[in-house]
């Protein structure tokens, strides 16, 4: 993270500017990074989730000594929107430390798309950068059992 607080956001894919929406939801997912348990990896990642009616909710990666029983960021934070009776996901931000902006793993990407499979998804790093993605993009063909 910058000194002093949070990053001045910037997108790195020479996109349209990011919005105060987008900015807001970027320092909620921020945020939740720095709640991270990531005693393991030391890989802090956190997500946030915007709602149809305007709500945000968060997630962080919860790491465990047995490690496959980890969740990750994104995950966590679309379980507690649903858990919060939210389930119109409308944005997706995902901040973690790194060179580059975060991008969702395959799983993440999978469960993001259950609840919302066209919505742009803000991928950031704790210095600022950030592209944008569709769901669909980075998930074609998804698992669904429309599909079955
Ligand atoms: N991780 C996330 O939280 N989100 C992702 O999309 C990829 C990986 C977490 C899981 C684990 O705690 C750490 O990052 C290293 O894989």
């Amino acid at each position: 993270m910058e000194q002093g607080g949070a990053p001045t956001w910037r997108r790195t894919d020479g996109g349209p500017e990011l919005t105060v929406a987008d900015r807001r939801l970027l320092g909620e997912a921020l945020s939740a990074g720095e709640r991270a348990y990531a005693p393991y990896s030391k890989y802090r990642v956190g997500a946030a989730v915007l709602c149809d009616d305007g709500s945000i909710h968060t997630g962080c990666n919860v790491e465990n000594a047995s490690y496959g029983l980890s969740i990750c960021a994104e995950r966590a934070a679309v379980f507690n929107a649903v858990s919060a009776g939210r389930k119109g996901i409308v944005a997706v931000a995902v901040v973690a430390e790194g060179p580059g902006p975060a991008s969702p793993c395959g799983a993440c990407r999978q469960v993001i798309a259950e609840f919302a499979p066209d919505v742009p998804v803000l991928m950031g790093n704790t210095g600022g950068m950030v592209e944008v993605a569709t769901m669909s993009s980075l998930l074609p063909m998804g698992f669904s059992l429309k599909r079955v």
